[in-house]
């Protein structure tokens, strides 16, 4: 594997454990100011210590996020459509790789939408990304599986999560599920874990724990960290869950 790429993937999938805790707060590329987003500097910035990562956009990133701050970053460079639309899937490429490098990305992130009326134009993103991320050693993330009905199955998921890997990703994002284990073993690079909704943190945290137990190399984790009410304690105890071997129980008594 190419040297810079090889570098920047160990900066966010950390060599020790091979596990990651990415926060995403990319939410408002498509969905606007989400709960817990409008004021990035006091309710993000305090998290990123306990981050190993932060997924965000160029824009969030530019204005809320202090240069000097030491946090790998996940450029999500796809766009185009809002909640508005019934199809969040007519996305594209909206961020050049030289913009990505000038911000110092450590990968860069794209959706697709397996099965979806804009499928093509997703997969091809992808590939395309994937031969720009190549050119300069950038690492791309796919992520699979967003939008509003489908059924997200193991079945459905390692067809969505292959054909990311098939493409080129370097990491692959999507959901837990039943047989999760299907998912991760038939993806040849790691797979990552969205938390998706806001539940309880009980809850949460054992997606996280039955993640990474059945093969996830950790969680890119949103809603449920910064939408409870003692984020930094939640980000602790997902920590406590991906990287220190926690059960769910024991890392909501111990940090929560
Ligand atoms: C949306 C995303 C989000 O980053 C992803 O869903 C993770 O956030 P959450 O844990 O809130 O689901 O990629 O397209």
């Amino acid at each position: 594997m190419d040297y810079g790429l090889k570098n920047r993937l160990s900066r966010i999938i950390k060599p020790k454990d091979n596990r990651t805790v990415m926060l995403a707060i990319d939410h408002g590329y498509f969905m606007g100011p989400t709960s817990g987003l409008e004021d990035i500097k006091s309710s993000i910035v305090p998290l990123l210590p306990y981050a190993d990562s932060l997924m965000l956009t160029r824009g969030i990133l530019r204005s809320q996020v202090d240069a000097a701050i030491d946090i790998p970053i996940v450029l999500r460079v796809s766009g185009g459509t809002s909640i508005l639309k019934d199809d969040l899937s007519d996305e594209d490429i909206a961020v050049s790789m030289e913009d990505a490098i000038r911000l110092n990305a450590s990968a860069v992130a794209l959706s697709i939408f397996i099965g979806s009326k804009n499928e093509r134009q997703g997969v091809i993103n992808l590939a395309r990304l994937v031969d720009k991320g190549n050119r300069y050693g950038i690492p791309v993330l796919a992520v699979t599986a967003v939008g509003r009905e489908m059924t997200r199955d193991a079945r459905y998921l390692s067809l969505a999560v292959r054909i990311a890997a098939e493409m080129g990703a370097s990491i692959v994002k999507t959901y837990y599920c039943d047989d999760f284990e299907r998912v991760v073993d038939t993806c040849p690079v790691p797979v990552i874990v969205a938390g998706g909704k806001k539940t309880g943190e009980k809850q949460a945290l054992e997606l996280a724990y039955n993640a990474v137990k059945n093969g996830a190399a950790g969680v890119d984790m949103g809603r449920n960290i910064f939408q409870s009410g003692k984020p930094i304690n939640m980000i602790m105890a997902v920590r406590a869950v991906v990287h220190d071997g926690l059960t769910a129980e024991e890392a909501y008594g111990t940090k929560l």
